[in-house]
């Protein structure tokens, strides 16, 4: 956290706010005029052009905050393993940070593996564990607040020796360093820099490129043959409905009308031998795809899921990438070469060429084939009830390699035990309300962070305050836009002296800087949200009539009031100053510090 203000800085920093208002810098935009088209065996049909790099620098500022690395494992995850060079324009007002992003394309899970054993993020579990319950409940355990490895399920209960799948991998996104890892990034990079990077990761684009062949093609099984009880799909709650065969692949549709392919998230359930029901919703881009499907009279759409590739399959179909942008287009910007993708057996969509496994067919519309799917444990960390028909993947092929790994996470994010989804939202929610509000036009936007604990359903806005009333601009502007779908139900505003990776600070602005009575709390009733809440009574969870479900968002405005009369006591300040000693006298103090027999000043 940086110094608090002193009253004399306190009244000097109130002048520097007023002259602020008149000269706000404004954002450095990324510069999006320069492309160039990718060499490649067959440029993908439906992606366009690659963007050419800024060279810029983001300079590293605070302290960081990151656990130490995990002990064991051998070479540690080494800058110059990465690929070709790239530095990007993320940099906001005032801010100076610099890291350095070198693209790296692993190859496959295989080669991610690798890179997570190098650096000691992996943990691999020989012992015999059962995918009935007793996997996901060692996933969850395992995971810690952001601290956990990554896990290699390596023997897994009943699909021994002649398996035609053996093993599980789950948990590679849990954490900032590996997060930083996928992205090319120093592992110790601070998640404000994750953030900052966020801001513009998703818009990157480098097409991929079509091969014939690929090692996802070494089995194919069709038909009859078709038997996803093959594959050890955990239950991954004693209360979920069934086994999940799919949570964390890579859902491939494509739109009818102009061809563009999109890869999202979207779970899936075991529903015997060759259905799979899921849960989808229209107001997603496969909704969209759904919908442009049925109205050319289809009653059914192709869809492949790609399951087990690099990590930034998972990360880019977790993510709100553009809908007129493929994902394959950004996951190949994110890993700096483009993707390999070859066509499916039984439908015209493409997937990564080194997938471990591959699952393809028709997705129907017609009620009268929907099956039941859920109970799951959602991502806010509750298992939600809810066990309805859903619309169903009939599976006509699978495709596989030799030994494949099945990819799944543990979902359901809580205190201590934090998912995949909501760490990687914890950056992806941050970076798109900052973008929103920089749309907006929100002035002294300085930092945003949605703490994972929470994915994005609370966020926090640090802001260097020109006039009273940012904070309301803040909320309206994120409450008004449709980034705040399932999002930003409580947003809080505090002062750029207030760091807002510190939850003691937030919490120390929020207990000392809000009056309810001055208008600090402000309730915006009944908008759209998020049926999966919990605390939003039943009735009000209907989609049909609420959008997305019934949502009171909440302001807590933490900024210290401007519109506080100057107190001559305070030297003119509107605040007093805080305990902190001057700096004149902690300097005088640190030139005796040895002779104290202290450790290190803790601040
Ligand atoms: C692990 C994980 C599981 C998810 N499960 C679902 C799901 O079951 N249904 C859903 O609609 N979205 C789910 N999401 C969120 C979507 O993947 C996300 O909204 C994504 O942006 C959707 O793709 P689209 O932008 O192409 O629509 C999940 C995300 C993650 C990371």
């Amino acid at each position: 956290m940086r110094a608090p203000l002193s009253a004399r800085r306190v009244q000097a920093r109130w002048l520097d706010l007023r002259l602020s208002a008149f000269c706000l810098p404004s954002l450095q935009r990324e510069e999006k005029s320069k492309w160039r088209v990718v060499d490649s065996e067959a440029d993908f049909p439906n992606s366009r052009l690659a963007m050419d790099k800024t060279p810029t620098r983001i300079a590293l500022r605070e302290r960081c905050l990151f656990p130490p690395p995990r002990s064991g494992g051998g070479r540690r995850f080494d800058k110059a393993d990465a690929g070709s060079e790239e530095r990007r324009n993320v940099a906001g007002p005032g801010k100076t940070m610099t890291v350095e992003r070198k693209p790296v394309a692993f190859g496959d899970l295989r080669g991610w593996l690798q890179a997570l054993d190098g650096a000691g993020e992996l943990q691999t579990i020989d012992a015999e564990v059962d995918w009935n319950i007793e996997l996901g409940t060692v996933a969850r355990l395992a995971q810690g607040p952001g601290t956990g490895p990554a896990l290699l399920f390596n023997k897994i209960r009943d699909y021994g020796e002649n398996a035609r799948c053996r093993q599980v991998f789950a948990g590679a996104l849990s954490s900032y360093r590996r997060i930083a890892m996928m992205l090319g990034l120093p592992p110790d990079t601070h998640p404000r820099e994750l953030v900052k990077l966020g801001r513009t990761v998703l818009t990157g684009a480098i097409p991929p490129k079509i091969v014939s062949s690929g090692p996802v093609k070494e089995n194919i099984v069709k038909g009859d043959d078709v038997d996803l009880n093959d594959f050890p799909a955990p239950q991954w709650n004693r209360a979920d409905g069934g086994r999940y065969i799919l949570t964390y692949g890579g859902v491939v549709t494509k739109d009818p009308n102009t061809n563009v392919m999109n890869v999202g998230v979207y779970r899936g359930m075991v529903a015997g031998k060759n259905m799979i029901p899921m849960l989808t919703w229209r107001a997603q881009h496969i909704g969209h795809h759904a919908t442009a499907w049925q109205q050319l009279g289809h009653t059914e759409m192709p869809i492949a899921v790609a399951i087990g590739w690099e990590p930034s399959l998972d990360f880019v179909g977790g993510a709100p990438v553009p809908k007129d942008l493929s994902e394959y287009d950004v996951i190949g910007a994110i890993r700096g070469a483009p993707v390999e993708l070859v066509k499916c057996e039984t439908v015209d969509l493409y997937v990564p060429a080194s997938a471990e496994i591959v699952i393809e067919g028709f997705m129907s519309f017609d009620p009268a084939t929907f099956l039941p799917e859920g109970p799951y444990a959602e991502f806010t960390g509750y298992i939600a009830g809810d066990r309805s028909p859903k619309s169903a993947i009939r599976v006509t092929c699978i495709t596989h390699r030799k030994n494949p790994i099945l990819r799944g996470t543990i979902e359901g994010t809580m205190p201590g035990s934090y998912s995949e989804n909501s760490v990687t939202s914890s950056v992806m929610r941050a970076a798109t309300a900052w973008n929103v509000l920089d749309r907006a036009g929100v002035p002294g936007i300085t930092d945003v962070w949605c703490p994972p604990v929470q994915a994005g359903v609370n966020v926090v806005v640090q802001v260097k305050q020109s006039y009273r009333g940012v904070a309301k601009q803040v909320a309206n502007a994120l409450w008004g836009s449709s980034a705040a779908h399932v999002r930003y139900k409580h947003v809080t505003v505090v002062d750029d002296d207030i760091d807002i990776h510190d939850y003691a600070a937030v919490d120390w602005a929020i207990a000392f800087r809000v009056n309810a009575g001055e208008d600090d709390i402000v309730i915006m009733p009944s908008t759209f949200g998020a049926g999966l809440d919990p605390s939003v009574r039943k009735r009000d969870r209907n989609v049909a009539q609420f959008g997305t479900g019934k949502w009171h968002r909440v302001l807590i405005d933490a900024t210290i009031n401007l519109d506080y009369d100057p107190d001559p006591d305070l030297g003119g300040a509107r605040f007093p100053p805080t305990v902190r000693p001057e700096q004149k006298d902690i300097d005088a103090v640190m030139k005796r510090w040895g002779e104290l027999g202290l450790d290190k000043p803790k601040r």
